[in-house]
């Protein structure tokens, strides 16, 4: 079935999770929409994330998507039972794939978890990690200062190594194996947050899971592209709620590609 997969997120972040998908379903057509307006989500409640998210789906039904990725662990964490009531596209978000991976990463069962302020506030990764092993210990640390550094475009400066010693500091003091990087943001970040915390833990991006379990979920509804695999390019359209210039030059740089254009959506009015 060639009509497209929707991926949204906060703003940039998610399109780490794009990427992946790109890389497993190269014959995959791809929406993505990027709240740049609101963005963060991540100092936000439950009712104003379930809100966006829920604009954000009506947006993407008009695009005519057959799946929806939320490619943010804020709105996975706090958006995804409600809306998943509420809509009969099928949807995925990228926390328990994240669970699931961390998981199967670590030797030790002592897991670190780091992400926005909401995410972690909500304990979502330790009951899906409890869920899978109720053997594992979950130390986790909010870092709502990676946000804005990553949308700065501030990925390898001293001004985030100093923020990523501060935050990861306390960390170090667990004999944790493995760090989920739980703010689709972050693997932006992974060069200094892996020299932070040392060459014994491993950095978990849950992109990687989350485009496996959305391959799984296509195939298992039938819904896979294989029209698009003979030879044809897929398309990917961009969708931001504001700032668009800034958006395109970031997307060519996260996606190692030129993404061309993207459209405004006054996303309010959905
Ligand atoms: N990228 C989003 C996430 O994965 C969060 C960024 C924000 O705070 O909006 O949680």
């Amino acid at each position: 079935m060639n009509a497209p997969i929707g991926v949204f997120d906060s703003g940039v972040g998610g399109l780490t999770v794009m990427k992946e998908i790109m890389r497993q379903l190269p014959g995959e057509n791809l929406v993505y929409f990027g709240d740049t307006a609101r963005v963060p989500y991540g100092s936000k409640s439950k009712n104003t994330v379930c809100r966006y998210s829920r604009q954000i789906v009506r947006f993407l039904e008009t695009r005519q998507v057959k799946a929806i990725v939320i490619a943010c662990n804020t709105a996975s964490a706090l958006a995804l039972d409600e809306i998943r009531d509420e809509t009969s596209i099928p949807i995925i978000g990228v926390v328990e794939p994240g669970a699931v991976m961390a998981a199967n990463t670590t030797k030790t069962n002592n897991i670190g978890i780091i992400g926005t302020d909401s995410t972690i506030k909500s304990g979502i990764y330790n009951k899906c990690l409890h869920k899978i092993n109720p053997e594992i210990t979950v130390v986790s640390k909010a870092c709502p200062l990676f946000v804005p550094l990553v949308e700065e475009g501030l990925w390898e400066d001293r001004v985030t190594e100093d923020i990523a010693g501060r935050y990861l500091h306390e960390l170090k003091e667990y004999d944790i194996d493995a760090l989920v990087l739980g703010c689709t943001h972050y693997p932006l970040l992974r060069r200094i947050i892996g020299r932070e915390m040392g060459e014994n833990v491993k950095l978990v991006n849950p992109a990687y899971e989350t485009a496996k379990s959305l391959k799984a979920l296509l195939t298992e509804k039938n819904l896979l592209n294989t029209i698009g695999i003979d030879g044809r390019e897929p398309t990917y359209d961009y969708y931001v709620s504001d700032g668009v210039d800034k958006f395109i030059s970031f997307a060519d740089d996260v996606l190692s590609c030129q993404v061309g254009k993207a459209e405004i959506v006054n996303i309010e009015s959905y």
